[in-house]
């Protein structure tokens, strides 16, 4: 047999044929300090310190390297991201190096005088959380007093400025009576798009599933509302919807798939394939600090770990979907399995399908759950 014939390594063409497409999006933790202390949030249980953030300088050569990379979108985040002094720094320079960027928000804590320094400086758009509908849900949900007001005013103040509006509604059992209103609040606030996004159970969240579960049957009552409202307001107002996958047949193709179009990067300069990959303890996360982010896409060793579908095990590898959701989320069926290379059970052909979704109908029917659990910048 000839030697070609028994080398398997691919020809250079080859390898770049299969090489991974470049990144579209990069979410930046700038900083996990936050005034509010919501249940829901889906940030690691242990923050990043104050301490251990990058400074400006890193940031800014991290937005260069991005748009090097071929990333489009920059969404900066936390945390508050307005919480870092030189946030109007970083905006202008990755306005300057070319990337759209999406600010999101709580909205708390930003003056109108930031607000016109962002803008100034560069920002294309604006992603406001919405805990509830009113104050008395809004700070039930966030553990904020005076929230909603402080929130409504942002709100109208981004509008007034001629900047798109996204609001960012994260729904669960405490605020899911109120997904009609939170939807009117969209049309009188001028957002130009509203995301109902159920909680996603990982981070904080997680631990407080069992206060956060929503009743299949409201599920399904928000769905006829959300479909009805998005044909009524049609040329009005966008509405996303994101509901809850433990009630699902099928997994969701979580975050466009592991390593192929976004990445994170956390406030201590973590380089994440998904915003919660750091529950996978065993994972070796680069840093920015010592690996370009070209690096770290293409061959990080966290990225390559679940890349693609030659990591999988049945019943996803000779699965006729495995091309459509890459075996879902590796997060969850980490936190559900204890296994990140299981087929995430949230699909009809888990195993453990059937258990999730009792469980989370057992939860769902407590009658008294119990108090969630707020997070806290120092909670963690
Ligand atoms: Fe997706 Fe795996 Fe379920 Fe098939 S078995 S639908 S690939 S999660
Ligand atoms: Fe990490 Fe889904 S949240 S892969």
């Amino acid at each position: 047999m000839s030697e070609t014939l028994l080398d398997h390594r691919p020809t250079p063409d080859q390898a770049a044929a299969l090489r991974p497409q470049p990144p579209l999006g990069l979410l930046a933790e700038v900083t996990h300090r936050c005034p509010m202390r919501c249940t829901y949030c889906s940030n690691p249980l242990q923050l990043d310190p104050k301490s251990m953030e990058l400074d400006t300088d890193t940031w800014k050569r991290v937005f260069s390297e991005a748009v090097e990379l071929g990333v489009i979108h920059l969404h900066m985040s936390g945390g508050e991201p307005t919480a870092r002094r030189d946030i109007v720094e970083l905006m202008r320079h990755a306005a300057e190096v070319g990337l759209y960027t999406n600010l999101i928000t709580s909205g708390i804590g930003v003056s109108e005088e930031k607000l016109d320094a962002l803008i100034d400086a560069g920002c294309d758009h604006i992603q406001l959380s919405m805990q509830g509908a009113d104050e008395a849900i809004t700070e039930r949900v966030g553990g904020y007093k005076g929230g909603f007001e402080r929130k409504q005013a942002f709100a109208r103040a981004v509008v007034e400025r001629g900047v798109p509006l996204t609001l960012n509604a994260v729904i669960h059992r405490m605020n899911i009576h109120q997904v009609p209103d939170m939807i009117e609040k969209a049309v009188a606030f001028g957002a130009k798009r509203l995301e109902i996004a159920h909680t996603q159970y990982y981070g904080w969240a997680l631990k407080n599933r069992a206060q956060l579960m929503p009743a299949r049957e409201d599920v399904d009552r928000t769905i006829h509302e959300v479909e009805t409202a998005r044909e009524r307001l049609k040329g009005t107002l966008v509405i996303d919807a994101v509901f809850p996958d433990y009630y699902a047949r099928y997994p969701k193709l979580c975050n466009g798939g592991w390593g192929t179009r976004t990445f994170s990067v956390t406030p201590a300069g973590k380089v994440l394939p998904c915003h919660a990959a750091e529950t996978i303890t065993h994972l070796d996360f680069w840093n920015v600090r010592d690996h370009s982010l070209a690096e770290t896409w293409y061959d990080g060793p966290a990225f390559t770990a679940y890349r693609g579908t030659g990591w999988m095990k049945e019943p996803c590898l000779s699965c006729e979907r495995k091309h459509v959701d890459l075996g879902g989320c590796r997060c969850q069926a980490l936190a559900l399995t204890g296994d990140a290379a299981a087929t995430d059970p949230v699909c009809v052909k888990s195993p453990l399908h059937e258990s999730i979704g009792e469980m989370a109908t057992m939860e769902a029917a407590v009658a008294e759950p119990g108090t969630a659990t707020y997070r806290g910048f120092r909670a963690g």
